[in-house]
């Protein structure tokens, strides 16, 4: 459910030279990684997202800059804002999420626990909220 799409605080190993921050399947994140992607280079001002997944869990990080992520199951809407690399927020499956208020130069790393799947994908929302209404 949505109250399951929290904020995880991942590892920072700091020193002077900078910090590093791993994530390990199952342990620093509760699935497995079979994917990974990061968008980059959005228009001030662009709106992304937009969509539900059926099955897919995924942990969206802030590797650079920051955004804005709208999540809503249907009836409860939850703003999270994403500023630094070791917080990651999960998304469960159910649930549709705008991403948005992009900074310049904002990076947003997703750690996927699926493979690419546009029949995944609940693109329309009349259709999620069906597919919410069927579960
Ligand atoms: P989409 O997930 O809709 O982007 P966003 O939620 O960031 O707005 O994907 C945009 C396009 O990229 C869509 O045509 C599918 C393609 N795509 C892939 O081919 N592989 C992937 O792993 C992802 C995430 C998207």
């Amino acid at each position: 459910s949505i109250y399951n799409c929290n904020v995880i605080e991942l590892p920072k190993i700091h020193n002077r030279a900078g910090n590093i921050t791993p994530v390990n399947n199952y342990t620093d994140i509760p699935f497995h990684v079979k994917r990974v992607y990061y968008l980059y280079d959005v228009p001030g001002g662009e709106t992304r997202g937009g969509h539900g997944h059926k099955q897919l869990h995924q942990v969206i990080i802030a590797a650079s800059g920051s955004f804005d992520v709208m999540l809503d199951d249907g009836h409860i809407k939850k703003l999270v804002t994403l500023n630094r690399p070791n917080y990651a927020l999960l998304i469960v499956p159910g649930i549709w999420r705008d991403l948005l208020n992009f900074s310049s130069g904002a990076v947003l790393l997703v750690l996927a626990s699926e493979t690419y799947d546009e029949n995944d994908y609940l693109r329309d929302y009349n259709e999620f909220l069906e597919f919410k209404s069927g579960l």
